[in-house]
């Protein structure tokens, strides 16, 4: 530690602009008006080092931060001017209600907000009614089911947070409609959290009911690997390969959490023609205007 403060404020802090630095030469040349000033700024240069040398050596290099960063992957949808997959997002509401409904809700999702962007309306209201929703009170005052509406939401696996817990040994299956903009990483991150399960490296013991994720922060989730090749069958006839239907929930959980994505992308294109055809009108307007006050001549009468 020593040496290194030694070695870093003879190399570069404090060296001056007479060379090296030697403390009685220093003190003495730069004596005078400022002498006491340069002095002190010196003895301030040489603590914050010395601080900022002392906090680098005393932070530790922790053996359990292994956690891989998600890759970049080519979304279809990453370009300025790109739409998301249509047909993509379809099939990966069928991989949503197929597989992770199961254990995770999408509360802020009705199945009036799947017509005309996922599916028809015929189809939406089967889907729907496929659900048995708790509704009332009726004229008696009792709570009764009915088949689900357009206007409902998604049903939730579990009655709550706890029953969540319970199920699914102590972790919590987090809501998923705003999952893809609330992780660091986005739908990179959740593709590369469904397809990267692997064995766990040597000298990690994992808790019975987690499971080995290098993607997962910590590494250990709670989550036990939900998708595998052939996990659910595709009415459009797509091979369901595990990787194809990771792709198609991240598209389609982009979707959910910003059901407006393509209509932005569009409307960006529209503001930046429209705002440069702008840019060009006041620029020559100001041109324009200011042209008199430019090209007038001052004169100073004696
Ligand atoms: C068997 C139940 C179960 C199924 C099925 C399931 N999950 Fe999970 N999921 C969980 C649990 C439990 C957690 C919380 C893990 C934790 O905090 O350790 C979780 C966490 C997550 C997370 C959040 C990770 C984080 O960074 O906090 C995402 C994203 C996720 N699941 C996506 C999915 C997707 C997409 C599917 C469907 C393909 C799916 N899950 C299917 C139980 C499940």
């Amino acid at each position: 530690m020593a040496a290194i403060i030694g070695r870093t404020s003879r190399q570069a802090l404090l060296v001056t602009k007479s060379g090296t630095f030697s403390p009685k030469a220093n003190f003495v040349s730069f004596k005078g008006k400022n002498g006491k000033k340069w002095v002190v700024a010196m003895v301030g240069a040489a603590t914050v080092g010395a601080v900022g040398v002392g906090a680098a050596l005393a932070t530790p290099v922790l053996a359990e931060g292994v956690e891989l960063h998600p890759p970049k992957y080519p979304w279809s949808h990453n370009g300025l001017l790109s739409a998301l997959d249509a047909a993509s997002v379809r099939r990966g509401y069928q991989v949503y209600k197929q597989v992770c409904a199961a254990c995770h809700s999408m509360e802020y999702l009705c199945y009036r907000n799947l017509v005309g962007s996922i599916m028809t309306e015929e189809e939406a209201k089967k889907d729907a009614e496929e659900v048995m929703v708790e509704d009332g009170p009726d004229e008696e005052g009792n709570m009764f089911k009915r088949p689900g509406k357009l206007s409902d939401k998604f049903p939730a696996p579990y009655a709550n947070e706890e029953a969540a817990r319970f199920a699914n040994g102590g972790s919590l299956p987090p809501d998923l409609s705003y999952i893809v903009p609330a992780r660091h990483g986005g739908e990179d991150y959740v593709f590369a959290l469904l397809t990267g399960y692997c064995e766990a490296p040597g000298g990690i013991a994992l808790r019975d009911g987690l499971y080995y994720n290098p993607y997962f922060p910590g590494g250990a989730i709670g989550m036990a690997p939900a998708l595998y090749n052939e996990v659910i069958e595709y009415e459009d006839g797509t091979p369901a390969t595990a990787s194809q239907c990771a792709k198609d929930v991240c598209i389609f959980l982009r979707w959910a959490s910003e059901p407006e994505h393509d209509i932005r992308k569009q409307m960006g294109l529209k503001a930046v023609m429209i705002f440069s055809f702008m840019l060009a009108i006041s620029y020559y307007l100001k041109r324009h205007k200011w042209s008199v006050l430019k090209s007038r001549k001052i004169a100073f009468k004696k």
